[in-house]
Formats: C-alpha cells, sequence, structure tokens
C-alpha cells in the first residue's frame, strides 16, 4: 500500500507548529508569552452567542442548503457589497466553514494543472500549498519595506507574468506584513489584472480589522468583481475563529461552481452558526467597537516596545492585528542564520512565542533582511509587557 504522490506537493500552516512547541515549552512548566498565533483572548460578541443558542432551540439542528440560507447569502450580499460599494446579490455568496475553503475551491474552479498562479510572498501559507497541491506553479511576488511600511514590488510582479498566469492571489490588509495598498497601487494592479485577464482571489480577512481610515477592496475598481472572489470571514472581524463560518463572494458563474464543491466536501456549514451570524452582521462594526479599542491599544504598546528594543523595528500598522518586526541586526549580532533560528532560541530563552518569516511561504532567494510575526489578538498588555521586556532582555544580552 502507498500514499499519493501528491502528497509532495501538500504544504501546512507552520504557526502550528510554534503552537507546538510553546505548549510543549508550557507543559514542562515554563511561562510562555504567545504572540505566534492569529487567535484571539477575547470572547465572541455575547450578542452572537445568544442568537446561536436561541437558533439551536428553535431546531435549526439540521442540513440547510449547500451554498449558505438564503437569509445569510443576502445579508452578506448587502453587507459586503455596502462596504465595498459593489452590487452584490445573493447568487454572489456561497457560505462556507471559515475563509480558508475558499482558497482551495476557487483554485479548483479556475486553474488547470500547470497554470502560473501569482502569490504573496511573505503571505499566508495555505496560498503556496493550495496552488502546488491542485498541480499549478506557485509563482511569488514580494513587497518592499518603506521605513516598517510595505508596499508591493510592482515591477518584479509584472515581470513574473507569462502567458501561462491565470491567477492573482492578493491579501490586502496583510498577514504577516499588515501591508495595505494605497489606492494608486490597487489602481495599477487592478490594471495588470485586467491587462492580463487574470482572476483574482482577494483574501479580505482583515478588511474590518483596522484602527484608522478605511479599508478598500480591489474588487471595487471598475472592471474587478466581474473576475474577483472575494475571501471572506467572521473569524477575525467577530473574534470567533473556531466557530468557521465565512463566504467566497464573487461572479454568479463562479459561486456555481464553489457551491457544488460545498455539495461534495461538507454539505453544508454549520446550519445554527449561521443564523447567529445574520446577527452579527446586523451588530457589525459598532457591536465590534471594544474588540478594535482593545487591539489598538495592543497595537500600540507592543509596536512602541518593539521600537525601544536595539537592533528591532517595526512601522504603525492601521489594521490586521499583526506587527512585523525588521530583526536583521539581532541576527547579526547573535551569530544567527535566520529567523527560524532566532525564534527558537528565544522561546528557549524567554518563553516568548512568535513566527519566523520563512513559516509565511517560501523565501525568495534575494531576501536580505530577517523579519519574524508578532501577533497580538491572543495576548494581554500586562503579558505583552512582560514578554517584550524579555524580548528586550534576550537582543540587548
Ligand atoms: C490572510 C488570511 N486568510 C485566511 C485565513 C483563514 O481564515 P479562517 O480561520 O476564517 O479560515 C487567515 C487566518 O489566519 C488569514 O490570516
Amino acid at each position: 500500500m502507498q500514499f499519493a504522490a501528491r502528497l509532495e506537493s501538500l504544504g501546512t500552516e507552520s504557526a502550528f507548529e510554534v503552537a507546538r512547541q510553546t505548549a510543549e515549552w508550557k507543559a514542562a512548566g515554563n511561562e510562555v508569552f504567545p504572540f505566534h498565533i492569529g487567535d484571539f483572548n477575547i470572547p465572541t460578541p455575547q450578542r452572537v452567542v445568544d442568537a446561536m443558542n436561541r437558533a439551536i432551540e428553535n431546531g435549526k439542528t439540521g442540513y440547510c442548503p449547500p451554498p449558505g440560507i438564503p437569509e445569510l447569502r443576502e445579508a452578506l450580499a448587502d453587507d459586503v457589497g455596502k462596504l465595498r460599494d459593489i452590487n452584490y446579490a445573493m447568487d454572489n455568496v456561497i457560505v462556507q466553514p471559515g475563509g480558508k475553503p475558499t482558497i482551495g475551491k476557487f483554485i479548483l474552479a479556475v486553474m488547470e494543472p500547470g497554470d502560473e498562479v501569482l502569490y504573496p510572498s511573505p503571505g499566508f501559507p495555505i496560498y503556496e500549498s493550495m496552488i502546488e497541491f491542485h498541480g499549478g506553479k506557485a509563482v511569488p511576488y514580494t513587497y518592499i519595506d518603506n521605513g516598517g511600511k510595505f508596499l508591493l514590488d510592482l515591477d518584479q510582479l509584472k515581470s513574473n507574468i507569462t502567458s501561462k498566469t491565470s491567477m492573482l492571489i492578493f491579501n490586502n490588509h496583510h498577514n504577516p506584513t499588515a501591508a495595505e495598498s494605497p489606492h494608486d497601487e490597487l489602481e495599477a494592479l487592478a490594471e495588470i489584472c485586467m491587462e492580463n485577464d487574470l482572476w483574482v482571489l482577494s483574501d479580505e480577512a482583515y478588511f474590518e480589522t483596522r484602527y484608522e481610515g478605511e479599508s478598500e477592496s480591489i474588487a471595487s475598481i471598475p472592471g474587478m468583481a466581474e473576475r474577483t472572489v472575494i475571501l471572506y470571514t467572521f473569524s477575525k472581524r467577530f473574534a470567533m475563529t473556531g466557530w468557521r463560518v465565512g463566504a467566497s463572494i464573487g461572479p454568479p458563474e463562479v459561486m456555481e461552481i464553489i457551491g457544488q464543491l460545498n455539495v461534495n466536501d461538507e454539505s453544508c456549514t454549520n446550519h445554527f452558526a449561521q443564523w447567529a451570524m445574520i446577527e452579527a452582521l446586523e451588530g457589525g462594526t459598532e457591536m465590534c467597537k471594544p474588540i478594535t479599542d482593545e487591539l489598538r491599544v495592543r497595537r500600540d504598546v507592543a509596536r512602541d516596545l518593539l521600537n525601544g528594543i536595539k537592533g528591532v523595528s517595526v512601522g504603525s500598522p492601521s489594521s490586521t492585528f499583526y506587527l512585523f518586526p525588521k530583526v536583521t541586526e539581532v541576527l547579526e549580532k547573535k551569530g544567527l542564520r535566520n529567523s527560524i533560528e532566532l525564534q527558537e532560541a528565544v522561546l528557549k530563552d524567554t518563553g516568548v512565542a512568535f513566527c519566523p518569516r520563512s513559516y509565511f511561504c517560501t523565501p525568495l532567494l534575494d531576501e536580505k533582511e530577517h523579519y519574524v510575526r508578532f501577533a497580538y489578538a491572543g495576548i494581554g498588555l500586562d503579558d505583552i509587557r512582560e514578554g517584550m521586556a524579555r524580548f528586550k532582555a534576550y537582543c540587548e544580552a
């Protein structure tokens, strides 16, 4: 008996590897400071929990339509459309068990084996994994660090387009760098997509997690909604990563295929959770204000403490809950070869857990600087302060 050869190209999300090491370190009796995973120590708003309990009591416990309950599809079309100034209807929306399933399902719907797909590196590791697993060629594009603000390297991106390129994966409000494109950069990227007739996966997991200004979607640029599928998730916006509800939002003909994949994969997304999501959308930004306010304070404290460490520098992102400091000088001083060595040494020395850059897709060959990602949604202010003090002591020793 043997396993399928395709498994050789299946990747993983290595933040879970840091989680494993951290749990092991904690079980051995050590104190840990969890900056490694994009999860919350903040509960889901009570109003949404109550709505889910009501849905169970009201018997919403059987199967429901594979594309999602019509009421939620309509509410999502309305909410997502309004926030992006796009006219979506119910047939533009297919409910999913979280944000992640949109990545593999959209790739399956439009990518032929052998096609080339542009994706961000650093970037969410599941892009590279799913492209390769489904027989495509993953072609990375990257960002330029402009004093802690990350901008797309559009020349490098353009130079990697060939006749085989069929799709671009884009994550404005970006994990792990927290990059977000200014309007002119978004327009330039949209033009490249239209000129080269590319499908676009717009991962908008952090669209609503923001502290200043307004989020913008590439799908809002004229001519783009027709070729773009939005990855929508309730996970980060409403502090409910474990509930597993999200949606694919895009052209009806793609949605029909994705809906058929739903039938084959999971029959339907959790029925009673879908009813609670209608309540979540009604509560919206106002209901989530306490979550955003707490995250903003954590961002400010963590950012200032990082910038107070010799050899570490970081910008001030307006969205996401990630900081992506440059740590090149620390590596050089300590004689470490890469950010994985730094992550492992810091965990053992201080209990501070974060993710190294190389856990966010394969690094490009010419990368000169080193980075790590600190997530602050799952760690309270006291632990942020103590963890950063320990990290500082390590870096400056
Ligand atoms: C950029 C990005 N996209 C998608 C996801 C997946 O979201 P979900 O947990 O809702 O599947 C994540 C989760 O961390 C993410 O960071």
